[in-house]
């Protein structure tokens, strides 16, 4: 463990010096064809060189992400094997759960999903064994990197852990299946048969979508060979009950491990892999940070959001005055090397009371009052030029690298952001293996549409950021913007989202009209 400590951070030295290497070349590649505007180069170039080494730390992240880090994914992917969740996840709900799915070599599969009555995965109320076949088809024509899947459930069962839950499942589903009678905890009942129709599970809102779509990505930790790191990402589950049955995945949920070659600090893998029905995974309590956002955070990967879009993001808080900026950098590819747009965003925020709904969050309030966009391709380009009037900076200007401010027109009618905007945020801190701290915010509306509204509030959350940078004094504006060779800016989720859709759907209108 102190080994690998130490070799760490030698190599983060070595890194650094190569990052700050790397950032000069590309400062003098960018002078050389000209790139860098609004500043002069030999000013841009002395900023690059006088970051504080924390400022860097976000910049390298991002920049190593830019570069499509060292993932490669397997496309179709081998799925054969075990595989099991990394931590306690929320779903919408909010549901707190853990995985352990199964793929055999004659695609069938076997999963086991444990329920709990609290978010940190300490008491469990329910297990369900789901069985079935899963059969791989094409590569996402929807979600580039991919690959679509069907799949039949055969059978499902049903373990209480406790006399309360026993009942209160029960009772639910006299309404909707025959009636299961009163039943007793550690006992496994079928709930589904070949032959059953669908109303246990659907009283239950159980679905198995998520076998819809599937991305497998692999990549060496610490720079060693022997450290294979495989990682399952599936489906996303849509945010409101009542479409979960309906839904079919358009971006992922956290990913699942292979046990194989287990990651030796993912203590949670191990629990939940030695897990079964009667014995469901119970995670050791954490103890519960409080959410303080002051610093900075990154992006860790390059994001899927529903809608096709792929981003990275980069937020920067101020606790002393409650203001904000982030930077959102768009992609047209899962590796996010392709960039198609960025926006940065600031405003203010306010910190709510601890969430009622969803235990271990905390309510937040953030506005937006000023954003400026910066279209990365040609695409992106044509389409901003293509609006009429001034509801988009200014008509008919748009180039290629080039920042507008959009706040004197009220946003960006073509992104479909509009300013001053509010959306109702839920956060929640923790701490990585490794022991840094990562920010969840709230996973937004699948249907599209913005928590402009207190009752629209996540109840669940979308890929963690990691701190990279403790203190939030310096604007990296600058940094970030000499970086955006790759990005969009995605507004605390759901702009941006209602932005690449609509960029999306005009770029389609574009092609095809
Ligand atoms: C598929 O393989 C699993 C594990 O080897 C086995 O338990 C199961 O019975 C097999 N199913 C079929 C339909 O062959
Ligand atoms: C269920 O089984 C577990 C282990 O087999 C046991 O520890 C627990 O007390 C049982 N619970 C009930 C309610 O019988
Ligand atoms: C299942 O979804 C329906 C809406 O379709 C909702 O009313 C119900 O509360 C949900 N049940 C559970 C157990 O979440
Ligand atoms: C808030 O504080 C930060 C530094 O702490 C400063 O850079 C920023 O300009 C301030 N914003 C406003 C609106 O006062």
């Amino acid at each position: 463990m102190k080994l690998l400590r130490e070799n760490r951070s030698h190599s983060a030295g070595i890194m650094a010096v190569c990052v700050l290497m790397m950032m000069m070349m590309m400062m003098m590649m960018m002078m050389v064809f000209g790139c860098v505007k609004g500043s002069s180069p030999r000013l841009a170039l002395e900023k690059s060189l006088v970051w504080p080494s924390k400022d860097t730390q976000c910049v390298h992240m991002l920049k190593h992400l830019h570069h499509g880090a060292r993932i490669t994914v397997q496309m179709p992917p081998n799925i054969q094997g075990h595989w099991v969740s990394t931590s306690c996840e929320v779903r919408p709900g909010p549901e707190f759960i853990t995985r352990s799915y199964r793929f055999f070599h004659n695609n069938t599969f076997q999963a086991h999903q444990f329920y709990y009555t609290d978010n940190q995965c300490t008491a469990p109320s329910h297990t369900l064994l789901i069985r079935g076949r899963v059969r791989l088809r094409q590569a996402s024509w929807i979600v580039r990197g991919g690959t679509e899947a069907d799949y039949q459930i055969h059978g499902m069962r049903v373990v209480c852990h406790s006399a309360s839950v026993a009942r209160e499942l029960s009772q639910r589903l006299k309404h909707s299946c025959r009636d299961p009678g009163s039943w007793l905890p550690n006992v496994s009942y079928e709930l589904w048969s070949d032959e059953g129709d669908c109303g246990c599970i659907c009283a239950l809102n159980v679905s198995m979508h998520e076998l819809q779509l599937l991305r497998l990505e692999k990549q060496y930790l610490h720079h060693s060979l022997d450290q294979l790191l495989e990682e399952l990402y599936l489906g996303d589950i849509h945010t409101e009950a009542a479409q979960r049955m309906l839904y079919r995945p358009s971006s992922y949920q956290p990913a699942l491990q292979n046990t194989q070659n287990q990651d030796l600090s993912c203590v949670v893998c191990r629990i939940v892999s030695r897990s079964d029905e009667f014995h469901p995974a119970v995670l050791p309590p954490r103890p519960e940070l409080t959410v303080t956002l002051s610093g900075q955070w990154a992006s860790r990967r390059c994001e899927v959001r529903p809608e096709v879009l792929f981003l990275t993001r980069h937020f920067i808080f101020h606790d002393d005055n409650h203001t904000w900026e982030g930077h959102y950098y768009h992609y047209s590819d899962p590796a996010c090397r392709h960039p198609t747009f960025s926006l940065f965003a600031r405003g203010h925020y306010s910190r709510g009371p601890r969430s009622t709904r969803v235990m271990g969050g905390t309510d937040f309030e953030f506005r937006v009052s000023h954003m400026r966009v910066t279209p990365m391709d040609l695409a992106t380009v044509s389409l901003l030029n293509v609006f009429k009037g001034n509801s988009c900076g200014a008509q008919g200007s748009w180039q290629v690298g080039v920042e507008q401010d959009v706040t004197p027109t009220n946003g960006c009618a073509a992104l479909g952001l509009r300013l001053p905007h509010t959306e109702y945020e839920l956060f929640r801190l923790e701490r990585d293996a490794a022991g840094r701290l990562l920010l969840f915010n709230g996973q937004r509306p699948s249907d599209g549409s913005s928590p402009d509204r207190p009752d629209r509030r996540p109840t669940s959350y979308q890929t963690p950021l990691v701190q990279c940078s403790a203190g939030g004094q310096r604007s990296e504006v600058s940094a970030a913007q000499r970086l955006s060779n790759g990005g969009r800016p995605r507004y605390h989720g759901d702009l941006a989202t209602a932005a690449a859709a609509v960029l999306w759907s005009l770029a389609f209108m574009g092609f095809l009209g």
